[in-house]
């Protein structure tokens, strides 16, 4: 049988993509070594991720475990609601984010039970209403079955974090494109997390890296409070959390004349407002990650953005690499600039 291997590090994000996109056979179990886990898939598909992964035949032991979704609801929609079920869903911690398309709103709880039923561990099921919105970049959510809650703990490259699914932003999605930054990080680096969000960029640097200090600076006044028990959560004792507004809190840095080795900026939609105060407040011969999203073709648009914000405030852009870190939209990538500043 056809099965994807993959290092346990990357087990989470591989695992939520293939059932997102309908690849994961899940009739089949998963099988697990010492560090690497192979799950059974339906079909070859082009990694989405920096790494390139691992095609390989292998027996799988089947599932004792109910039908798969699709399967136990053939006997109850018809063909045509059949046609329009979405049975791709999230999974963050033990709450399952389903899309509901209007046409099956009336069989709903039904799709969240038999969702329960099939994944023993979901303890609630929300639905999607809209994408990622505003300035705080939340999503609203409806509850349709299991308990009433919006806060789960999620399990990121070694790290614990509460999240709370609908009132702050936070994708298991990054969590390899975090891995990859703090790689880079240097025993004694000062960093400066902007856009901190429930914490994950400043606790996985505190965690697996000798920086000397992160900052953390958040708008959301809930996400911020997760930030906070999540460094608790972690036993970090060199992240320091500021909840505000980036542009006013950098300034005061700045004033302080406070300067960093690395600072993470991943808000691709508006970080370009916030590259002037970045600079300034970035060491020469320090590293900005400026996350951008890009139509495939134009990702020089966020190296120039780079490069005149440098430019602006009398500093140069050294050096630079450019990285995929996901797929926004159909031939729209979220891309960061690794730029070099002096
Ligand atoms: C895309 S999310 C990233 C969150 C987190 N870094 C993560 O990876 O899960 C962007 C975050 O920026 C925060 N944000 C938006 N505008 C901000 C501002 N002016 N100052 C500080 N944080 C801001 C939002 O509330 C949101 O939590």
């Amino acid at each position: 049988m056809l099965g994807v291997k993959v290092p346990l590090t990357d087990a989470e994000q591989v695992k939520q993509y293939l059932r997102q996109h309908d690849l994961a056979d899940t009739s089949y179990r998963s099988r697990r070594s010492e560090d690497a886990i192979t799950f059974p898939i339906v079909r070859k598909f082009n990694s989405p991720w920096e790494f390139d992964v691992d095609f390989v035949e292998e027996e799988f032991e089947q599932h004792d475990h109910p039908e798969p979704l699709r399967e136990s609801l053939r006997s109850h929609l018809s063909d045509g609601e059949m046609d329009n079920l979405i049975t791709a869903f999230d999974i963050v911690g033990d709450i399952a984010i389903i899309e509901i398309p209007e046409s099956l709103k009336r069989k709903e709880l039904l799709i969240a039970e038999k969702l329960m039923y099939a994944n023993k561990h979901v303890k609630t099921v929300l639905k999607k209403i809209g994408g990622h919105e505003g300035e705080l970049r939340t999503q609203r959510m409806e509850w349709i079955a299991g308990e009433d809650t919006r806060e789960t703990e999620v399990a990121e490259n070694g790290i614990r974090l509460r999240v709370n699914v609908e009132e702050a932003y936070y994708s298991i999605r990054m969590a390899t494109e975090r891995k990859r930054v703090w790689m880079h990080v240097q025993p004694g680096e000062k960093v400066l997390c902007l856009f901190s969000g429930v914490g994950p960029y400043p606790i996985t640097i505190s965690r697996h890296t000798e920086a000397s200090e992160i900052i953390g600076i958040e708008l959301n006044s809930i996400a911020h409070q997760l930030a906070v028990e999540n460094v608790a959560l972690n036993r970090c004792t060199n992240v320091h959390l500021v909840q505000g507004d980036a542009h006013k809190v950098m300034r005061s840095l700045a004033a302080d004349k406070q300067s960093f080795d690395r600072i993470t900026m991943p808000l691709p939609h508006t970080a370009a407002e916030f590259l002037d105060d970045a600079v300034r407040v970035c060491k020469s011969g320090g590293t900005i990650h400026y996350y951008s999203f890009q139509a495939a073709g134009e990702f020089e648009k966020a190296v120039d953005a780079v490069r005149t914000a440098c430019r602006r405030n009398g500093r140069q852009l050294d050096e630079f690499s450019l990285v995929k870190a996901g797929q926004h939209a159909p031939r729209v990538w979220r891309i960061c600039v690794d730029a070099k500043v002096t």
